[in-house]
C-alpha cells in the first residue's frame, strides 16, 4: 500500500506536459492508464465515462485541424479581453501545430448523460448537471496520476470540447448522439521539464473552523495572483 509520502512524490511528479518524444506509447501503459480510470469515485458509483483512445495519426492530425480551425474563433474572442487581463494564449496567433498533436496517444473522454438516472432524486433534480462533470473529472485526475506513476507525461486539453470540435470529433469517431465530449488527455513520453509553478501554501487557503476573514484576498491581491499565473511566475513576488 502506497503510503502518504509516496502519494505526495506522485502528485507533485505529475506536471503538465505540453512537448513529447515522438516514440508511440505500448499498448501496456495505456491499458494501465485506464485499469487506474475504473476505481475513480463517481456520482452514485454511476461510472458514466467512455474512453475512445486515438493512437491513428491521420485521425489526430484531423482533431488537430479541427482544434486548430476553432481556435481561429478562440483568439477572435481574446483579443475583445482587455490587454491587462488575457491570458498569453488570447494573444497567441492561431495556426501553427500545439504541442499536444504530437503525443502518441489521445484518449478521448465522454460522459453518458443518461447515467444520471442512477442519483437520488434530489441530486438527479438539482444537482445533476455538476455531478456528472465532477465524476468525469475524477476518472481524468486518476489517468492523469497514473500516467505520472509510469514516468509518463499527459496533458488536459480543454479545445477538443468546445462546441464546435465536440460535434466535429463526435462525428469522426462514431460517438452516440447523446454523449457529452468531456476533454481529451493527451500521453507519451514527455520531452521537456515543466518550469516551478505557482502553488498556493496551504495555510492561505485553509480555514479552522469558520472563514478567517483576514485571510480575504482584496481584488488587487487577487489580479495579482492572476498575472503570476499568465506571466508563468513560480512566485507573486519574483
Ligand atoms: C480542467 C482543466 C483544464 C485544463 N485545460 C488545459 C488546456 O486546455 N490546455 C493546457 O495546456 N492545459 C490545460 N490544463 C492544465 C493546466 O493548465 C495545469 O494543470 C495547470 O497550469 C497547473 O500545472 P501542472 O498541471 O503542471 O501542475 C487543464 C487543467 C485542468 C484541471
Amino acid at each position: 500500500m502506497i503510503d502518504y509520502e509516496g502519494f505526495l512524490q506522485l502528485v507533485q511528479k505529475r506536471r503538465s506536459i505540453r512537448r513529447f518524444k515522438p516514440d508511440p506509447l505500448p499498448d501496456d501503459y495505456v491499458n494501465k492508464i485506464v485499469e487506474a480510470a475504473r476505481f475513480a469515485p463517481s456520482g452514485a458509483n454511476s461510472q458514466p465515462w467512455e474512453i475512445v483512445v486515438v493512437r491513428d495519426k491521420a485521425t489526430k492530425d484531423r482533431i488537430v485541424e479541427i482544434v486548430n480551425e476553432a481556435n481561429a474563433s478562440s483568439y477572435k474572442l481574446g483579443q475583445t479581453r482587455p490587454k491587462e487581463e488575457r491570458h498569453p494564449a488570447d494573444d497567441r496567433p492561431p495556426g501553427g501545430r500545439p504541442g499536444f498533436a504530437d503525443a502518441p496517444v489521445f484518449l478521448i473522454l465522454f460522459g453518458d448523460p443518461r447515467l444520471e438516472a442512477t442519483y437520488p432524486l434530489s441530486a438527479y433534480t438539482m444537482n445533476r448537471a455538476s455531478i456528472t462533470p465532477s465524476s468525469l473529472a475524477n476518472v481524468f485526475l486518476y489517468m492523469h496520476l497514473a500516467a505520472a506513476s509510469l514516468g509518463l507525461g499527459s496533458q488536459w486539453v480543454t479545445a477538443t470540447s468546445q462546441p464546435l470540435p465536440q460535434a466535429l470529433i463526435k462525428q469522426l469517431l462514431g460517438i452516440p448522439r447523446d454523449y457529452t465530449l468531456y476533454d481529451t488527455m493527451v500521453a507519451g513520453f514527455p520531452d521537456q521539464s515543466p518550469r516551478p509553478r505557482l502553488v498556493r501554501p496551504a495555510q492561505e487557503f485553509t480555514h479552522a473552523g469558520r472563514y478567517d476573514t483576514s485571510k480575504y484576498r482584496s481584488d488587487d491581491q487577487v489580479k495579482k495572483f492572476i498575472k503570476a499565473i499568465h506571466d508563468g511566475r513560480a512566485t507573486i513576488a519574483d
